[in-house]
């Protein structure tokens, strides 16, 4: 399975301060945000992924990332000149996919829960085994801002409804979304809203009218934060650091996780941490580096 981070847009509801800086690289906390979504490719065992953003963002981008060695994956980067839609991911990505499975994430999303790489096991062989389309939920306060999951008394999905005036129910879809390969003809064939986007609502009505769409939703334990907003981005923010300093562990370090999935040695996270060794951040993946070199169990849970 290959994965895809769709990391452009134009971040209008956090301007001024995403009119030059890409939003996906804006801190929530202690790194950039892209950290996140690229986290939970990897932690579902995906090392080849594509990048997408805008034309001015990229090479900070492939600046932050490069081409993903260090991390023992393969990074790729295309460019979405303008903000065409959510499923425009899977037109750009379609040679990057080829014949390949695939996880959409959205640069934005933050995910967070004991047994997070069990739920991301699932899915991903849901889809391999099967193809289809495995959507994410979480229930939420407020349903009517999200595309909305209309669901049977079987828990099966009939329905995702974007921004209902009378939501069905009150698990939202996330931004995390794992399709077999023809998912690419799918979104070929989508046509632009409204509003002139390529919605991935469409994309995955396709799927429910099939019958092939699954919907896992995310239990009460796990956190979905969206960074869309000032409000929101600090809500993540503290989030993340009430966890990271109340458990002393890191959420969303790709160093950390590439290391534990064994994408990449203890002796290479060390020399990543020691790049960034004035930080706490860089002095956390060197003493991860070394603990696992020592023979302790591992809980790979949460990100
Ligand atoms: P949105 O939050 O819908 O849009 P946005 O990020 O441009 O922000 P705003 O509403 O404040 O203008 O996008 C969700 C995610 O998808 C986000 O990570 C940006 C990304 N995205 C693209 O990369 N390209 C697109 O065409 C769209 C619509 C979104």
């Amino acid at each position: 399975m290959r994965g895809i981070l769709l990391a452009g847009g134009t971040g209008s509801r956090l301007h001024p301060t995403t009119r030059a800086v890409c939003k996906q690289l804006l801190p929530v906390y202690d790194k950039p945000m892209i950290f996140y979504p690229l986290s939970v490719l990897m932690l579902a065992g995906i090392r080849e992924i594509l990048v997408i953003s805008t034309p001015e963002a990229l090479p900070a981008f492939r600046a932050l990332l490069g081409d993903g060695a260090d991390l023992g994956i393969e990074l790729q980067y295309a460019e979405q000149d303008r903000p065409r839609g959510i499923a425009d991911a899977l037109v750009v990505g379609r040679d990057f996919v080829g014949d390949d499975d695939v996880a959409l994430v959205l640069g934005d999303n933050l995910f967070h829960g004991a047994g997070f790489s069990d739920v991301l096991a699932h899915c991903r062989a849901t889809v391999e085994h099967r193809g289809g389309a495995v959507l994410v939920g979480h229930v939420v306060a407020d349903p009517a801002r999200y595309g909305v999951a209309a669901i049977d008394d079987d828990g099966r999905l009939t329905a995702v409804v974007e921004k209902p005036a009378d939501p069905p129910s009150d698990v939202a879809v996330t931004g995390l979304y794992f399709y077999g390969n023809d998912v690419l003809d799918v979104a070929a064939d989508v046509e632009p809203s409204a509003r002139g986007e390529l919605e991935i609502t469409d994309v995955n009505a396709a799927y429910v009218r099939r019958g092939t769409a699954e919907l896992v939703t995310l239990g009460r334990g796990f956190a979905w934060l969206d960074t869309g907003t000032h409000a929101s981005l600090l809500d993540a923010a503290q989030y993340v650091a009430v966890v990271e300093s109340r458990h002393g562990v890191r959420i969303a370090c790709p160093e950390e996780i590439a290391l534990r999935m064994g994408f990449i040695s203890p002796a290479q996270a060390r020399r990543l941490g020691e790049l960034s060794a004035s930080s706490d951040y860089g002095r956390y993946v060197v003493a991860v580096a070394d603990q696992a070199d020592r023979p302790t169990p591992t809980v790979l849970e949460a990100v």
